[in-house]
């Protein structure tokens, strides 16, 4: 493996890597706006000049591979001197939009114009106008005046997707960005291109004028869309969660997540969520707090002798455990995995979305499999016809969009002479059932996921949402006969 020296520091790096690939392996800063670890080497930019020793010349970092022994810098005078020169030409056109663009606050112009620019503009010509909100797709808006023309995200669609909906028009200082004819942005990873373009020239309509960057906080954690189990960034403030991002992770989603993962901030919010339990009574529903609604379960589960539970596979490996555990003491081997989707459960984009919905199957059957529990969703069909169950709790699911089929089932699940939904969200199909206790979102509690590869990965704890709402562990405390102390009660983000 050949060695460098960068700034003075000797790093040792892969066959083929370049200088710009050893700069990020030291905390030495190098501007960059073209160059992107997923993408290939565009050098566009020009921002990423660095002195080689025995040189006589600057060159670009992102394109120059690595020789052993090699030294090279980015901190003279020559090269501060290029990069500045460099930073003034891509802002040329640039219009003074930061006060209303949504990128401000994390914004790769903004930046480098504080570390390498602070100089008064020497610019006596007009610029250049272009156009301003672009729809581009159905979730992606361009303003190409912001645009630098890295030419990320048209390498995104074609190397990524391959959908190819991007392009470089014209000639010049006239050069955008833009789409093909009858050719939206809207491939199923659309809102990548926003995460990786360097500016404010792609945003999101989602996330678009609702918050400022600054006011927010974030905690990593992993997407509970599906069970490819991508790393993500969730982002809050005191109202609520407001966008998730892709974390890079070699191992499981490279550097990216898929459009659909980034709804999955929605559900956990409070408008979606239940947030009182509920007991169906004679007289109608009474609400109460969900620590006393699950200790009323109890008493009524204390008369029941044919339990049978239902389980999603939308929680953590280590709720599985406990819970299945206190059920099976009292009721038998009566457990049941609800497949949402049986046709396309199997299904895979070539990408990263997986047709199971869940981000935790392996987990669940892993647990099943480890009590020694083989029932059939046949077995359940059958003794639900024939009344041969007295109380059936289900642990629904959160996200239930991917649940297509959540009013048959919860159809089905009405033949049990009682029937307790354990939900995090509200639905109104859940409405005729004897119970229906508020259950944390993924946002809010630790625990493990364990995605279609088998790789288990830690969840990050967020900020509570729904104060009193319980885990699967604090459920199987209670059910045990302990008074209710919520394992999970305490908030690393404290609450919304
Ligand atoms: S829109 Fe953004 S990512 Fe695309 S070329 Fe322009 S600056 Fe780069
Ligand atoms: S591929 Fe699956 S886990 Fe990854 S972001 Fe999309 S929904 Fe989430
Ligand atoms: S990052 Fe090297 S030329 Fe753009």
């Amino acid at each position: 493996m050949p060695k460098c020296t960068v700034n003075g520091i000797e790093v040792e790096v892969k066959d083929g890597a370049t200088v710009i690939e050893a700069f990020m392996k030291t905390n030495e800063s190098i501007a960059h706006y073209c160059w992107h670890p997923g993408l290939s080497v565009a050098g566009v930019c020009r921002m990423c000049m660095v002195e080689i020793e025995g040189n006589p010349r600057l060159q670009i970092a992102c394109n120059t591979p690595v020789q052993d022994g090699m030294v090279v810098y980015n901190n003279s005078e020559k090269v501060k001197e290029a990069v500045e020169w460099t930073l003034k030409f891509h802002l040329i056109n640039h219009p003074l939009d930061c006060p209303i663009c949504d990128q401000a606050g994390e914004c790769g112009l903004q930046e480098y114009y504080m570390s390498h620019g602070s100089y008064d503009s020497e610019m006596a010509e007009r610029k250049v106008k272009k156009h301003k909100v672009v729809d581009l797709g159905e979730k992606v808006v361009l303003d190409t005046e912001r645009c630098i023309l890295c030419s990320r995200c048209v390498r995104f669609t074609d190397e990524v997707t391959k959908t190819n909906e991007l392009g470089i028009f014209n000639r010049g200082d006239r050069s955008e960005i833009g789409t093909f004819e009858n050719r939206p942005l809207n491939n199923k990873y659309s809102l990548n291109t926003v995460d990786i373009c360097p500016v404010g020239a792609l945003t999101s309509k989602d996330f678009r004028f609702r918050q400022r960057v600054w006011f927010l906080k974030s905690f990593e954690t992993i997407c509970q869309g599906c069970s490819a189990g991508c790393n993500v960034q969730a982002y809050y403030n005191e109202n609520g969660f407001y966008r998730v991002k892709p974390v890079p992770n070699e191992e499981v989603n490279g550097h990216w997540m898929c459009d659909e993962g980034r709804d999955v901030y929605k559900f956990a919010n409070k408008e979606h969520r239940l947030v009182s339990g509920i007991k169906k009574e004679d007289s109608g529903l009474s609400h109460m707090a969900p620590g006393a609604a699950a200790v009323q379960l109890r008493e009524d589960l204390s008369d029941t002798k044919k339990a049978a539970l239902v389980l999603t596979g939308q929680y953590t490996t280590e709720e599985y455990l406990k819970f299945v555990d206190s059920f099976t003491k009292n009721y038998g081997n009566e457990v049941y995995h609800w497949i949402n989707n049986p046709k396309t459960f199997d299904d895979f984009d070539g990408i990263l979305l997986r047709g199971d919905k869940n981000p935790n199957t392996v987990g669940l059957l892993r647990v099943l499999e480890g009590k020694g529990i083989k029932s059939s969703w046949a077995d359940l069909e059958e003794k639900l016809n024939s009344g041969q169950i007295e109380h059936l709790v289900v642990a629904g699911p959160e996200n239930l969009a991917v649940f297509p089929d959540l009013e048959e089932k919860v159809t089905l699940f009405g033949q049990a002479q009682k029937l307790t939904v354990l939900t995090p969200v509200k639905s109104k199909f859940y409405e005729s059932a004897d119970y229906q206790i508020p259950m944390k979102s993924f946002m809010e509690k630790d625990g493990t996921f364990v995605n279609h590869k088998g790789i288990e990965q830690k969840l990050g704890r967020g900020p509570i949402v729904v104060s009193q709402a319980l885990t699967l562990l604090d459920l199987s405390m209670i059910l045990d006969g302990s008074d209710f102390i919520s394992v999970n009660s305490a908030s690393m983000g404290g609450s919304l």
